[in-house]
């Protein structure tokens, strides 16, 4: 990227693909700071009518046209390359993607994860907060590495679980959270205060201890 030009986003995205409507909402606010290049998805998913309608190029790439893991990230690596991508993001993005392709982007992946890490990696971590009767969840962006959701964080966001929250409502306000730091954390990026390099999370050149902290009141 040169000094004018829009910091490119690629975001890969299987799903609903709210957080990615609202992605490109704030690149749109950004006057062109921010541009989404390109969605990916692996599902013929909502992400990708949205993406249409906003006018971002959207492309299906299904496992099932490929022979295995390796050669679907290779063909989704070679596609997302040619959108010179300064950052890619996964959005909702169902696939783990393989070493190979995380070398290959490294350091300029990150992902959001609907809870606290590093408590609740995987799926499913609305029930099982509410299972571990634990008082606080929340959302996290952190950057990619080949280990699954254990990458360094960006930035993470604390709210309280209340006494009559079910699976349904705890989603809905992880949602709330996720669209605040979600834009926040491409923010880091985009202006360069933090960076990805070699293995650890750099503020402004130094060393991360962890990812920004920040609290939902509501
Ligand atoms: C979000 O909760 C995100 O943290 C997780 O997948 C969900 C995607 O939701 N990785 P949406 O498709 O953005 O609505």
């Amino acid at each position: 990227m040169t000094a004018g030009d829009p910091y490119r986003l690629v975001i890969l995205s299987s799903g609903t693909g709210t957080n990615l409507q609202n992605l490109i909402d704030y690149a749109a606010r950004s006057n062109d700071r921010i541009r989404v290049s390109a969605v990916f998805s692996d599902q013929r998913s909502r992400s990708l009518a949205r993406a249409r309608a906003a006018e971002v190029p959207a492309h299906h790439l299904s496992a099932k046209d490929f022979p295995d893991r390796a050669a679907y990230d290779a063909a989704l690596g070679d596609a997302v390359a040619a959108c010179r991508p300064d950052l890619i993001v996964l959005s909702g993005f169902m696939r783990i993607l393989g070493e190979a392709f995380v070398a290959r982007f490294a350091d300029r992946i990150i992902n959001i994860h609907p809870s606290l890490l590093p408590r609740f990696t995987g799926l499913h971590t609305h029930r099982r907060v509410l299972a571990a009767g634990d008082e606080f969840h929340g959302a996290t962006v952190h950057f990619v590495t080949e280990d699954l959701d254990a990458g360094p964080g960006i930035i993470q966001c604390r709210m309280a679980v209340l006494q009559d929250d079910d699976e349904a409502s705890l989603q809905a306000r992880v949602h709330e959270v996720e669209y605040m730091i979600f834009p926040r954390a491409v923010e880091l990026c985009a202006t360069g205060l933090v960076k990805f390099s070699d293995g650890e999370a750099l503020f402004d050149g130094m060393p991360m201890h962890g990812p920004v902290l920040v609290k939902h009141e509501r």
